[in-house]
């Protein structure tokens, strides 16, 4: 790994370790993801096909990912409620915007139309989240994407993190993408897409 690499790695750890001290169950996490989960993450991403919204940046592991697909960062929309976080991902993805605002409330605060994004790639923290805001974030999430297009999720549990119930009041189907055990903890990831689709 290169000297400078090494150093970004050794601050994200840093800064994601404060972040978890402050606020344990908004940051969910001590360590931010690893490369294998995010290219996970990304996987069926089309750079050419339109809007992303990423929920949840943090360090940016998933932005990175997001970004080396080849997707213009014109197109990529982060949502990151701490604003430590969110000032060090202006820095680090300048031409990307940039919402500090909670998922729960983001189409009042995103650049596309409503219906026009290909794709929701979440890395908030689930199963520390009420049921009361697991509807929220997904109607919000659905609201932003464009027919077909997917909500992408990943869990430290083997099973997807939102219950049957609120997938059939939201008429939801759920499929898993993969499992990676190069992630501290392991992880498995889940996309959601409308039923009638
Ligand atoms: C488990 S961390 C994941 C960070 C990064 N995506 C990764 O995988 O390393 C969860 C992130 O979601 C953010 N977050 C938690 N609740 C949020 C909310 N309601 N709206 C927006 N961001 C939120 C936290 O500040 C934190 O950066």
């Amino acid at each position: 790994m290169a000297l400078e690499t090494c150093r970004t790695a050794a601050t994200d750890y840093l800064d994601f370790l404060a972040a978890w001290v402050k606020k344990p169950r908004q940051t969910a996490s001590v360590v931010p993801s690893s490369r294998y989960l995010a290219q996970l993450m990304v996987r069926g991403l089309d750079p050419a096909d339109g809007r992303v919204m990423e929920l949840g940046g943090g360090t940016g592991v998933f932005t990175r990912a997001i970004l080396a697909t080849g997707l213009p960062a014109e197109k990529l929309e982060v949502v990151e409620i701490n604003p430590g976080f969110a000032r060090s991902l202006r820095r680090h993805f300048p031409r990307a915007s940039i919402l500090e605002v909670p998922a729960q409330s983001v189409s009042s605060h995103a650049a596309g139309e409503r219906g026009s994004y290909q794709m929701v790639v979440s890395g908030l923290p689930l199963l520390a989240m009420d049921k009361s805001l697991h509807i929220a974030i997904l109607s919000e999430a659905f609201a932003m994407l464009r027919p077909g297009g997917s909500f992408v999720q990943f869990t430290y549990s083997v099973r997807p993190p939102v219950s049957k119930t609120i997938l059939d009041m939201l008429d939801l189907d759920v499929s898993r993408v993969g499992h990676t055990v190069r992630n501290f903890p392991p992880a498995t990831v889940f996309r959601f897409t409308r039923r009638s689709e």
